[in-house]
């Protein structure tokens, strides 16, 4: 009994909360290196740890990592891995406005249970012409539903006539009559079409394809065997896709504070943008800037909000409590944390301005409950435990340079001396202000004035994809969330207790008198 007495008082000395750690630090700033997570009782086993993790109403992510909007990270490709994992990417802006448009589209399309709009070939066709296709698109598939020209159903072309062999005669005397096509009309899809169409393959051994037609045999759409296993694996995965309310995979896109040319807020093309990647089914739009406490990004925020109550809006960054409470006054749901901790950022170094990670999420989060909007850590992760460290105080994490070496991301591999990379840029960098980022950093684009960037240039080592990197990732948060109790995120703000590390702490947290042979990746 004396000693569990003394172990509860000698603990707590030492260990402490967020409120008083930071509380008793108010005078330094920290970041993720200086300090370190207590271990705590626990029945916790890591992977039994829950990370999803609520941001706005119909924002929920299955796991708490977003991709950060910078043209070196992420664009459809990078948004679809991400959503595929459970997180989000975010669309960056350095580019067309109709592309970012259709960048997004791509995110919201891929993966339909059902091909709404299957490839369709003609009767007349040769199944030459189809052969040529598929080289041409490089289609991974060779069966195609055949319509003639009002979209009515004749037949289906199946993979095994496809064939050179073949070249020269009409679709019309290979195809599979319309007799023997198995369709479903789609006024019996109902509710759940993907049970539909498992039910359907369950029943049918041996057919892989099932046409969707309407009363006048039109064809409608096309399910296929394999993307049906595929959502079913995915519905018992641990972290399942994040997905919205029609199943699609979701995404975000940033945009920026316009101005027209006479540097008054462009608030008429802001609203048509915006309003056009609400049309493609944005699930959040960020208003992305590298100074969010401002005149311009608070109205921004504002306008935004009024013309689109529902929709999810994120803003940043900030790193006051202040600037929270003032963003969240205008509208936003959702706050980026984080000036100069970035890997490619010289905000800290150019302007003097910025604060270290850590306190900066303290400081912000406690704003951020008062007035109940989530907020996300952005920058400056670079290992796992960063990020159980920052989901200490905040809801969620951006990530940029850890990613940055995915294949995912825009941008051709690089070769330098035998060693693969891919570029890494800061949205402050030279280069990419003069792309269109200038904005985020309150600059024009006009070449005669003279702008400081606040970002480097640099190239990150080609890493393994997406899946891999953020499961080492996930497994390093599991892992933390086991060593202090914690089954979910709220716990794990709830069990965290904080202690300074000194420099030969630091020293001694990484590998340390040893020859490395094999790094921990
Ligand atoms: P990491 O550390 O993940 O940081 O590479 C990514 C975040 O850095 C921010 N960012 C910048 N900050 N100058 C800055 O000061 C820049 O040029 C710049 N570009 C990106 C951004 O918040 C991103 O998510």
């Amino acid at each position: 009994m004396a000693a569990t007495k003394h172990s509860e008082a000698l603990d707590p000395t030492f260990y402490k909360p967020a409120e008083t750690f930071f509380s008793a630090f108010s005078n330094v700033g920290l970041t993720f290196d200086d300090v370190t997570l207590a271990t705590a009782y626990s029945e916790i086993l890591p992977r039994d740890t829950q990370l999803d993790t609520q941001l706005a109403g119909g924002l929920h992510l299955n796991i708490p990592i977003i991709s950060a909007d910078m043209d070196t990270v992420t664009e459809a490709r990078m948004a679809i891995a991400m959503a595929l994992n459970g997180g989000l990417g975010l669309i960056h802006y350095n580019m067309p406005e109709r592309q970012q448009l259709s960048e997004v589209s791509r995110v919201k399309n891929n993966v339909h249970g059902l091909i709404q709009d299957p490839i369709k070939t003609a009767p007349d066709q040769l199944i030459g012409d189809v052969l040529t296709l598929i080289e041409q698109k490089r289609f991974a598939f060779s069966t195609f539903p055949v319509v003639d020209g009002h979209g009515k159903l004749v037949g289906l072309l199946p993979s095994h006539v496809v064939k050179p062999r073949y070249a020269k005669k009409k679709i019309a005397e290979a195809l599979t009559p319309r007799s023997q096509v198995q369709t479903v009309n789609k006024k019996e899809l109902g509710r759940d079409p993907i049970a539909r169409a498992d039910k359907f393959f369950n029943e049918h051994p041996g057919i892989h394809k099932l046409l969707v037609v309407d009363d006048h045999d039109r064809l409608h759409g096309l399910f296929t065997l394999s993307d049906i296993e595929r959502i079913n694996q995915e519905r018992n995965a641990q972290f399942k896709p994040a997905r919205d309310a029609h199943f699609r995979l979701i995404c975000g896109a940033a945009v920026s504070a316009t101005r027209n040319a006479f540097g008054e807020l462009d608030r008429e093309r802001i609203l048509a943008h915006v309003g056009g990647l609400v049309e493609r089914g944005v699930d959040v739009v960020a208003v992305s800037t590298a100074h969010g406490h401002s005149k311009g990004v608070g109205e921004t925020v504002r306008t935004l909000r009024s013309a689109f109550p529902k929709l999810p809006l994120m803003a940043g960054n900030v790193t006051s409590a202040a600037a929270v409470e003032f963003l969240a006054d205008c509208g936003a749901d959702i706050i980026k944390v984080g000036q100069g901790p970035g890997s490619i950022c010289t905000t800290r170094i150019v302007a003097g301005v910025g604060i270290p990670q850590l306190t900066a999420l303290y400081v912000t989060s406690r704003a951020a409950r008062k007035k109940q909007v989530a907020i996300l850590a952005d920058g400056g992760i670079t290992k796992s435990g960063d990020i159980v460290k920052a989901l200490t105080m905040a809801d969620a994490v951006i990530c940029g340079g850890i990613l940055a070496g995915c294949p995912e991301t825009p941008g051709d591999v690089i070769e330098i001396g035998g060693k693969l990379y891919k570029q890494y840029r800061g949205m402050g960098s030279l280069a990419a202000m003069k792309t269109g980022s200038a904005a985020r950093y309150a600059h024009t684009n006009d070449p005669t004035r003279k702008v400081a960037p606040e970002g480097i240039e640099a190239l990150k080592e080609l890493s393994g994809s997406v899946d891999r990197v953020l499961s080492q990732l996930i497994g390093g948060i599991q892992s933390g969330m086991g060593y202090v109790g914690a089954v979910n995120l709220e716990q794990l703000r709830q069990n965290a207790r904080f202690i300074r590390v000194s420099p030969a702490g630091q020293r001694e947290a990484a590998p340390h008198d040893v020859v490395e042979l094999k790094t921990g990746n």
